[in-house]
């Protein structure tokens, strides 16, 4: 069968110089389930039901993967790449065709270079880890990526990555100086070799449609010693409408040293009835003291009252615990966690490019109410990210965007999955009036498979209902470096780049 034909390919290229049972996991091997529940983030896809890998690859050496590539494509089987394992609709294990993980849990080396300000990655570290390993070295060093520490660094840098501070140095992507991907034929590629157009293309187009990025060299920021960190809840009968109207006119516009965002969510209401109300949160993250950011906050949102009693003045690397839910006090090493508890999710993204009226915001929390625990995060873009051009990367989200916004619901049962995927979409459809339209842009770590799938063979005219809400008219570019890079579209899924010919 398609395995042992694998297996007997994979022992062959390699004379047998690895043990093939400690790289190679099939179905039978006792390590096999705990490896691929083990960074599968989303328990939608925790369900018996949901398709399976033959086997699991989780090479210690490249030449394992140019194997692996190699005998995959002999055999028929489509591979799956995965770091982090936190794509939102599990495309990184999850597949309809028989197919192999490739799992780079075992590539994650970090090298800091504090000299030289930059750093080499494995694919498989985490953001954890990566922001462990530079606050070993310096505490006015940072990188500018997500906010959990355990998304993987594959996926996350090869679809964007923001966080706290981008709006000062931009996105991940936008920091990568150099990369190492094994091609479609087995090569092994750094960015001289790969030349501009594929070095382009993995930055902010995906890593799935490619081949395996195996690591990444990016450029180090500099971060002052203190920052400071703030969080303001407050409910509808606090003014939370009024607030966030205000928040809609300034947050891109704020100095790219203050990175302001908003969640809102359901709070238990204070008066005694015990129903929920609607509450936004608004945090802050501030590259800088405490007494420069009050009067900064006076001149610009004098509404929210921000008072030095709000404040918390910290170093960076205590600034990213803070955004990941842990004590600022407590020890770093929490940020190595690879695995948290998780739940079932379904998340989609929408741009905002003109402030949301009244009459919508209203509507917006009457919807709010009637899920259990929904919450929006909206990112306000502007600063460095209105610098960069549409098409320098992938990812066209720029100039012109007010915020970003994250929809998302989490639930604990998958019985219960139907109800909360409804409301999500009832919730994005009431939207509509409110966000980019035409296209629709969305964000592509944020994978959504609602707004478009591909078939067997679709082209890249029926891909583009998809492709230009994440890339905009970048998509075209993708769709003709994946036709020099891999014109057989080997590397494939349901929302992969389809080649295009000249
Ligand atoms: P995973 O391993 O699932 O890969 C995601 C995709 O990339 C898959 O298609 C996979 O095949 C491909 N891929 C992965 N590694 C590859 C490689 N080495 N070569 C080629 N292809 C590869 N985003 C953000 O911008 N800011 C944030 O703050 C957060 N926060 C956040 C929190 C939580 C809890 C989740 C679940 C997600 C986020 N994200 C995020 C979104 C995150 O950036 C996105 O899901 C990334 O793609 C995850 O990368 P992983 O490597 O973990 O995923």
């Amino acid at each position: 069968d398609i395995d042992s034909s694998f297996l007997q390919c994979f022992s062959l290229a390699l004379k047998n110089s690895t043990s093939t049972s400690k790289v190679i996991h099939t179905q039978n091997s006792s390590s096999y389930t705990p490896l691929l529940q083990f960074s599968q983030r989303n328990h939608r896809f925790l369900n018996s039901s949901v398709p399976k890998p033959n086997l699991i690859v989780t090479p210690n050496e490249l030449f394992q993967i140019q194997t692996t590539i190699i005998c995959s494509k002999k055999q028929g089987l489509q591979i799956r790449v995965r770091s982090g394992g936190h794509d939102y609709e599990g495309l990184s294990y999850v597949s309809n065709v028989p197919f192999l993980i490739i799992d780079l849990t075992n590539l994650r080396s970090i090298t800091i270079d504090i000299k030289e300000e930059n750093a080499w990655i494995q694919s498989g570290a985490t953001l954890g880890e990566l922001y462990y390993a530079i606050a070993n070295k310096s505490n006015v060093h940072g990188f500018p990526a997500g906010s959990c520490p355990t998304v993987g660094i594959g996926g996350h840098f090869s679809g964007g990555g923001f966080g706290t501070i981008f709006r000062k140095y931009g996105l991940a992507s936008d920091n990568v100086i150099d990369a190492q991907i094994v091609d479609v034929n087995g090569k092994i590629l750094n960015r001289k070799m790969m030349g501009e157009n594929l070095f382009w293309a993995i930055r902010g187009g995906g890593g799935s449609s490619f081949g395996v990025i195996t690591a990444w060299k990016v450029k180090l920021v500099n971060v002052p010693s203190v920052v400071t960190v703030f969080n303001i809840p407050k409910s509808l009968e606090q003014n939370a409408t009024t607030l966030f109207m205000k928040w809609q006119i300034i947050a891109n516009k704020l100095p790219n040293e203050l990175f302001l965002h908003s969640v809102m969510g359901l709070d238990a209401k204070s008066s005694s009835d015990g129903g929920k109300t609607v509450a936004v949160s608004f945090t802050g993250l501030y590259l800088g003291k405490q007494k420069n950011l009050v009067p900064l906050m006076e001149n610009n949102f004098a509404e929210l009252n921000l008072q030095h009693d709000n404040c918390t003045e910290m170093c960076w690397i205590q600034s990213v615990l803070y955004f990941a839910g842990y004590s600022i006090n407590g020890s770093l090493k929490v940020l190595l966690q690879r695995n948290k508890t998780s739940t079932s999710f379904k998340a989609k993204s929408d741009y905002v490019t003109k402030p949301i009226p009244m009459s919508g915001l209203e509507g917006l929390w009457n919807m709010l109410l009637e899920e259990k625990n929904p919450t929006l995060i909206m990112s306000p873009y502007g600063g460095r990210m209105s610098e960069i051009s549409e098409s320098e990367t992938p990812f066209p989200h720029r100039n012109g965007i007010i915020y970003g916004i994250q929809y998302l619901v989490d639930w604990d049962s998958n019985e219960e999955t139907p109800k909360h995927m409804d409301w999500i979409r009832k919730l994005y459809a009431y939207m509509t009036p409110y966000v980019s339209m035409c296209p629709r842009l969305a964000y592509m770590n944020y994978r959504d498979l609602d707004i478009g799938v591909n078939r067997e063979n679709t082209s890249y005219e029926e891909a583009k209902s998809w492709g230009m809400k994440y890339f905009k008219s970048n998509f075209e570019r993708l769709a003709q470096v994946k036709n020099e890079i891999d014109p057989s579209n080997f590397f494939r899924h349901e929302q992969s780049i389809p080649p295009l010919s000249a």
